[in-house]
């Protein structure tokens, strides 16, 4: 049986799919695959393991008519045409979980960042712009106390509102798409509120939401006109979930103080306005980025086609769960 690994990943999760002899890896380490080269190299295999660039189309699932399992390195998966898997039978797995820390500390580490102006200061030591102290150099906002409103209350939200009350002592308010998670408040005196309510009352807002039809462009033009001047906006979830135009425009109009972005509405393509603005900080969707984390992906990505492929199971972290039952007959 076949699986298809389309970037190199940590070594655990190779480790754990060598114990199976009968699992052949087609393992591609270098530059992405295009459409055509994915569209070619998925045609006899019965999974893959994709990560988050690689665009698992309906022409793609179509192209591999073997195919069992669509076990993505990450925990989005909105890469995936998920109708168009779960019509041919196609299990889609996930690593949820292995990541929450990972993402919440780089939001945090991105709301520091960028209030505390620790880019641009580091660029003036080093292109000899330090001549004298001075009172008034790089200002910036002191975030204990402040209100933290966070968009999307799942794990990492949640992480997220553990850190900034836990450690700064801020007030957090919190839009969710699904519920609010009441069991939760009290610890990170979270408070569930409309997402416009949220805007208009934060000091920095973090985006930790899905990408999903109802979050697209759910920062718009509108709702940024809705922040405070003085306000930070931090997006470590998935680019278009902010209209990227629109906060181009809240940036040099000063609606909106700065903004830290690790996802991109058109990734890898940044905006160029973007690009030259000093209120901005940018970094590559490295949000996840940790050791830690990318190996426990590896491992649950692995295990996800150890249950699939040798198990004859569906995958532990089955995300089209109306496959659950539905095909397990027919693998056995
Ligand atoms: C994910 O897993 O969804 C991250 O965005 C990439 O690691």
């Amino acid at each position: 049986m076949k699986l298809l690994i389309t970037r190199k990943i940590p070594l655990a999760g190779i480790e754990i799919l060598q114990q199976f002899p009968q699992i052949e890896i087609d393992y591609r380490q270098g530059a992405p695959l295009s459409a055509e080269e994915l569209k070619k190299a998925i045609k006899d295999v019965e999974a893959i393991i994709p990560v988050i660039p690689d665009q698992i189309t309906e022409q793609i699932i179509k192209a591999a008519p073997n195919l069992k399992l669509i076990a993505t390195y990450s925990v989005g998966y909105d890469h995936i045409d998920l109708k168009t898997a779960t019509a041919h039978k196609v299990f889609v797995a996930n690593t949820p979980g292995d990541l929450t820390e990972s993402v919440a500390e780089h939001a945090f580490a991105l709301m520091l960042a960028l209030g505390r102006k620790i880019v641009e200061a580091d660029k003036y030591c080093r292109e000899g712009d330090y001549k004298y102290w001075d009172p008034m150099l790089f200002l910036g906002p002191q975030f204990s106390n402040k209100t933290l409103g966070i968009v999307g209350f799942g794990r990492i939200g949640q992480h997220l509102a553990k850190i900034a009350h836990g450690g700064l002592n801020m007030k957090i308010l919190y839009y969710d798409m699904k519920r609010c998670v009441t069991e939760v408040e009290e610890a990170y005196n979270a408070h569930c509120v409309s997402v416009e309510e949220l805007l208009q009352n934060s000091d920095v807002v973090s985006l930790n939401c899905v990408l999903s039809p109802e979050t697209h462009h759910l920062i718009n033009d509108k709702r940024l006109r809705l922040m405070k001047p003085n306000a930070y906006l931090i997006n470590t979830a998935r680019g278009p979930v902010i209209d990227e135009e629109a906060l181009v425009t809240a940036l040099k109009e000063n609606i909106i103080e700065g903004a830290a972005l690790d996802v991109f509405e058109n990734e890898p393509k940044i905006h160029p306005d973007l690009i030259k603005m000093r209120n901005v900080i940018l970094t590559p969707h490295i949000a996840s980025a940790t050791r830690e984390a990318r190996i426990q992906m590896a491992r649950m990505a692995a295990e996800n086609v150890v249950d699939v492929l040798i198990k004859n199971q569906p995958p532990k972290n089955l995300v089209n769960t109306e496959l659950s039952k539905q095909t397990i007959s027919s693998l056995i």
